[in-house]
């Protein structure tokens, strides 16, 4: 019987793959028979994410999302795909006092920027097979609730949910889908550096209706729903993965 949700023979190109939630989804996506493009900056890493990875032709390609030439390189490298997935993101924190027009811009540089222009770059040099489906993870923050200090990620987040949209309406005809997933609190690295307590993390956990934070797969596995063939009529929808966070 087929799989609806297979990746097999399906190329998929996953930025951020060297860390966090976007490693769990090269790996997860390899799984399910995807070959994997990772891109990311840290070589050492993305190694150690293809040593997780299960069997496929996958490929490794450094890149600096928030340099436009590199763009262009990652671009010329593709021959096709079958879906991406944004992934890479930064979360610098800023009191809204002291957000300065240059910190918005690195922000913007890699979470808004970044994914969009490397979209239209994958379109418009016709890398993007039809069918294909574009995904950015997004975030609850921005979104859905907002946390202190964070206006540039906030406000980088909730532009991606208007850029989802609109892709959507210009990229249907060519059978492009897009769509976002918005996470709530993965317990990524940045909860295993020191940064919050054990009793912080405990406390956070009792705010989330399945009394637990999310794991990298819970991502992954949206964003494996979103490239397959399962949602073949899902366009311009965010799907939000929070243990049930925003509904309190
Ligand atoms: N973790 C959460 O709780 C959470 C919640 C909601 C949304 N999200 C979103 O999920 C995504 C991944 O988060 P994460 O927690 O997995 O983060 P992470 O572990 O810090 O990973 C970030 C990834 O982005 C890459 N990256 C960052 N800047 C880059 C640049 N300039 N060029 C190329 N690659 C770059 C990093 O690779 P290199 O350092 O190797 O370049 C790394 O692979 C982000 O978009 C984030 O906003 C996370």
């Amino acid at each position: 019987m087929s799989n609806p949700f297979s990746l097999k023979g399906k190329s998929i190109m996953v930025t951020g793959a060297s860390s966090g939630i976007g490693r769990s989804i090269a790996i997860e996506c390899s799984h399910m028979g995807a070959d994997i493009i990772m891109v990311a900056r840290n070589q050492s890493r993305l190694e150690e994410t293809l040593s997780m990875m299960g069997e496929g032709n996958h490929v490794m390609i450094l890149t600096h999302l928030e340099i436009e030439e590199e763009l262009d390189n990652l671009v010329e490298n593709i021959t096709s795909l079958d879906g991406v997935v944004h992934c890479a993101g930064i979360a610098p924190h800023h009191p809204f006092k002291f957000v300065s027009r240059s910190k918005f811009e690195e922000t913007f540089a890699v979470n808004f920027f970044a994914p969009a222009l490397l979209s239209q770059k994958l379109v418009k040099k016709k890398k993007m097979s039809k069918p294909s489906s574009i995904v950015f993870i997004s975030s609850i923050s921005g979104n859905c609730i907002a946390a202190s200090a964070s206006t540039a990620y906030c406000s980088s987040k909730a532009a991606i949910g208007g850029l989802v949209k609109s892709m959507a309406v210009d990229l249907a005809s060519q059978g492009i889908r897009v769509n976002s997933i918005s996470p709530g609190a993965i317990r990524t690295a940045i909860f295993d550096s020191g940064q919050f307590s054990e009793e912080d993390i405990k406390a956070e956990e009792q705010r989330y209706l399945l009394k637990r934070l999310g794991k990298p797969e819970d991502i992954a596995y949206a964003a494996i729903y979103l490239l397959s063939d399962a949602s073949s009529w899902t366009t311009g929808s965010n799907i939000v993965v929070d243990g049930g966070y925003t509904v309190l």
